[in-house]
């Protein structure tokens, strides 16, 4: 994932369905300054204790943190959630103009089936996304594809960017 994210450095980062945190540490380790990082869940979100973070409750699909970001991370939560277009226009509505936004979705290759198949059995419906079916769901969500890459045996970590509004004549 940090092979496709843009500039962390002093960064404040947006981070949707931030878990346990594991990702949330690894880029203050990279070198963003804060991470604001949402989850439904309160246990998960116990995890996460450090100076530079603020854990928030809440729906990454409307959650409104009230402020807007020029880095955005969602990694692992789009398979949990019934439609990515929710999750990428809301992270949408949290984006300055030339924002990027750094995904990890899950693919439907052999493996990334046997994942939802593994899934299914705890009562848990998985979602896995085609790359095209992915970033068109994104580019409805104002957000064009960058960089790319398969990774892992059945992931996708992508890179997007928020168009920037055109100055007025
Ligand atoms: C597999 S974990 C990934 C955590 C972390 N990003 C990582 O890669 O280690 C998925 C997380 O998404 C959260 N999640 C799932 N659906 C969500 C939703 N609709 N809103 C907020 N969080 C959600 C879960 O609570 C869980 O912590």
């Amino acid at each position: 994932m940090f092979g496709v994210a843009g500039p962390l450095a002093g960064a404040e980062v947006l981070e949707l369905g931030a878990g346990a945190g594991f990702y949330t540490r690894a880029l203050l380790a990279q070198g963003a300054r804060h991470v604001w990082a949402v989850d439904r869940s309160p246990e998960m979100l116990q995890q996460i204790h450090s100076p530079g973070i603020t854990p928030v409750l809440g729906d990454v699909t409307d959650v409104k943190v009230g402020r807007s970001f020029d880095a955005i991370v969602a990694a692992g939560v789009f398979e949990f959630v019934p439609s990515a277009q929710d999750v990428l226009a809301n992270a949408g509505r949290h984006a300055r103009d030339g924002a990027w936004l750094v995904v990890l979705y899950s693919r439907p290759s052999l493996w990334g089936t046997a994942f939802r198949a593994f899934h299914a059995r705890h009562g848990l419906d998985i979602h896995l996304y085609r790359r095209e079916q992915f970033d068109a769901a994104a580019a409805r969500a104002g957000w064009h594809i960058e960089a790319a890459a398969n990774c892992g045996l059945f992931c996708v970590a992508a890179r997007y960017r928020k168009a920037r509004a055109l100055a007025a004549a």
